[in-house]
C-alpha cells in the first residue's frame, strides 16, 4: 500500500508568514543605533550565544557557522574575536547589508552542507550547527562531518521531538522520526526529528569524546559535543593502563583509512579489578573517542573496540589509553591514510618458526610455521598489506615485526597441512612489489629433507 502523504502534521512551527513579513531570520542591533526586528528577538539571540560553552573571547580561535543565514552568531563570534568563517546554502542578502554595515571579516561561502570535507576549509576550534540537522537527509554522516571540522567544540541545535519529555523514557533505545515529506512545519526540508536521547547518540556515535546537554526546551534541543576528554584528575587514584597493542579490528592491521567504516582494538593490562565502558578514556592524535565494548581476557589483560576518530590527518597519529581516575600509559602509534611505497623486496632467510630449523617447514599435522626475514617492506607493512604465497597456496601472515639493525622484518606465517611436500618457492608480496622465489622444502612427516637451496 503507498501511503506517501497520509501521515498527520507533525507538531513543530510553521513560521513561514511571519518571517515573510518581517524579511529578517535574525534580529540586529547596529552600532549606528540602527535595530532590526526578526522572527529570533535580541533577547533570544542572546541568551543562546551566552550558554555556548565556549570562551567569552574567542581572540585567536577559528569558527565555522554552518547555515549562517542572517548571520547573526557569526558577526556575534567576530564581535567576539575570532576568525569566523559563514556558510550557507543559498545566498543571503541580508548576510551582506550586515556584513557591510560592520565593515565585517567573516568569509561567507556559499556552499552546500555536503561539500564541506572537499571544500578545503578547516579544521576550526568551534563549529556552531544550529537548526541544520533536521534539515539534512543523512544526519549521522552530518555529525560525522561536523566531528571531522571540530578541534575543540562544536555546537548541534537540533529540532526534537520530546524536548520537554525525555526524562520520562530516559531509559528506551534512542529513535528518530522520519518526514518524506513535508509532515514537520509545513516544509519540504525537514526530514528528521529524533528524540534528546537520540541526538546525544549520534552525537557520541559520531565521535564525539563528551557530549553534554545543554537544554532541551518546546522542540527543541542543543547538545555542546567536545573533541577532548576532561582534563586530567589532579589526584589520580587509579594506575596508568598498560596499552599492550592495538590495531584494526577488521584487518589486524596497524593502517587505517578514514574514508572507510573503520574501528581501532586496544588491548590493554590494568590493576583494576573490573573495567566499565565509560571509564575508558583513549586518545588519538589528541582527539578523544568513547569505547564501543570492553571485554576482559585474562585477569589481567583487557581488550576495548572503539571507532576511529573523523579528522584524523594522514601520517602516524599517537594513539594513548587512560582510566577516568588516571593518567595516559605509554603510547602505540597507527598509520592513518599512508599510501604503501615499496621498491624492491628481498627475502634473507627462512626457518622453521617452531623448531627454529633452517632446513625446511615440518607440516605434520600441527600447526606449521613458516618464519622468514624480508628486506624493503616499508614503515607500514602489517599484516593486512603483505602476503607471502608458498608455490600455490597462500600464507596466512600472523605477525610482521619491526626492522632489525639491518632493516629485515620477520614475517611469521601459517603453512596448511594440505601443502604438499617438496620444494615450492616463496613470494613475499607488498605494495604490487614481488620478492624473487626463494626455495622452500616442505616436509610432511618426521624427516625433514636438507634441500633448501638459494637461487642467488
Ligand atoms: C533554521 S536555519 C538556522 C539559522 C541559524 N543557524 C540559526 O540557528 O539561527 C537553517 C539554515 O541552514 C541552511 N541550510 C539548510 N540546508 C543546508 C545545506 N544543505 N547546506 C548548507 N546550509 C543549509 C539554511 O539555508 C538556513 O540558513
Amino acid at each position: 500500500m503507498d501511503t506517501a502523504g497520509s501521515y498527520p502534521s507533525r507538531r513543530g512551527e510553521d513560521f513561514s508568514e511571519e518571517l515573510a513579513g518581517k524579511g529578517w531570520y535574525h534580529s540586529f542591533a547596529l552600532p549606528d543605533g540602527t535595530v532590526i526586528q526578526g522572527y529570533n528577538r535580541l533577547e533570544v539571540l542572546n541568551e543562546r550565544y551566552a550558554r555556548l560553552p565556549i570562551p567569552r573571547s574567542l581572540a585567536g580561535r577559528r569558527v565555522l557557522d554552518i547555515g549562517a543565514w542572517d548571520g547573526w552568531f557569526s558577526f556575534e563570534a567576530e564581535r567576539n574575536g575570532a576568525g569566523v568563517t559563514a556558510v550557507d546554502c543559498v545566498e543571503v542578502a541580508n548576510f551582506h547589508t550586515i556584513h557591510r554595515a560592520l565593515s565585517s571579516r567573516v568569509e561567507y561561502r556559499i556552499l552546500d552542507f555536503y561539500d564541506l570535507p572537499q571544500s578545503g576549509l578547516g579544521p576550526y576550534d568551534f563549529v556552531f550547527f544550529l537548526g541544520v540537522l533536521y534539515h539534512l537527509k543523512h544526519p549521522l554522516l552530518a555529525l560525522e562531518i561536523v566531528c571531522a571540522l571540530t578541534t575543540d567544540t562544536a555546537i548541534v541545535e537540533s529540532f526534537v521531538t520530546d524536548a520537554d519529555t525525555w526524562r520520562e523514557h530516559s531509559d528506551e533505545i534512542p529513535a528518530m522520526e522520519f518526514y518524506e515529506t513535508d509532515e514537520l512545519g509545513n516544509q519540504l526540508d525537514n526530514w528528521i526529528g529524533p528524540s534528546v536521547g537520540c541526538l546525544l547518540a549520534m552525537c557520541r556515535a559520531a565521535g564525539f569524546a563528551r557530549v553534554e546537554l545543554l537544554y532541551a526546551r518546546r522542540h527543541h534541543a542543543g547538545v555542546a559535543c567536545h573533541r577532548t576528554w576532561e582534563p586530567l584528575p589532579e589526584d589520580a587514584k587509579q594506575e596508568p593502563p598498560e596499552l599492550i597493542a592495538v590495531s584494526n579490528t577488521r584487518t589486524f592491521g596497524i593502517n587505517f583509512f578514514t574514508r572507510k567504516e573503520e574501528y581501532v582494538s586496544c588491548w590493554f593490562r590494568t590493576s583494576m579489578g573490573a573495567v566499565a565502558r565509560d571509564e575508558l578514556r583513549l586518545e588519538i592524535a589528541g582527539f578523544g573517542i568513547r569505547a564501543l565494548y570492553v571485554k576482559r581476557q585474562t585477569d589481567d589483560t583487557w581488550m576495548a573496540n572503539f571507532r576511529l576518530p573523523p579528522g584524523l590527518r594522514p601520517g602516524w597519529n599517537e594513539v594513548r589509553l587512560r582510566l577516568a581516575q588516571s593518567h595516559f600509559g605509554s603510547s602505540h602509534r597507527i598509520a592513518v591514510d599512508i599510501p604503501l611505497h615499496v621498491r624492491q623486496l628481498v627475502v634473507k632467510g627462512v626457518r622453521d618458526g617452531t623448531t627454529w630449523s633452517d632446513e625446511g617447514i615440518r607440516v605434520d599435522g600441527a600447526k606449521a610455521v613458516l618464519s622468514c626475514w624480508v628486506h624493503g617492506l616499508p614503515e607500514n607493512a602489517d599484516r593486512a598489506n603483505v602476503y607471502t604465497r608458498l608455490g600455490e597456496a597462500i600464507l596466512g601472515i600472523e605477525y610482521v615485526g619491526e626492522p632489525d639493525a639491518q632493516g629485515l622484518r620477520q614475517i611469521n606465517a601459517t603453512v596448511s597441512t594440505s601443502v604438499a611436500s617438496g620444494v615450492h618457492p616463496l613470494i613475499v608480496e607488498c605494495g604490487g612489489v614481488k620478492s624473487d622465489p626463494w626455495p622452500v622444502s616442505v616436509a610432511g612427516g618426521d624427516t625433514v629433507p636438507n634441500c633448501i637451496e638459494r637461487n642467488q
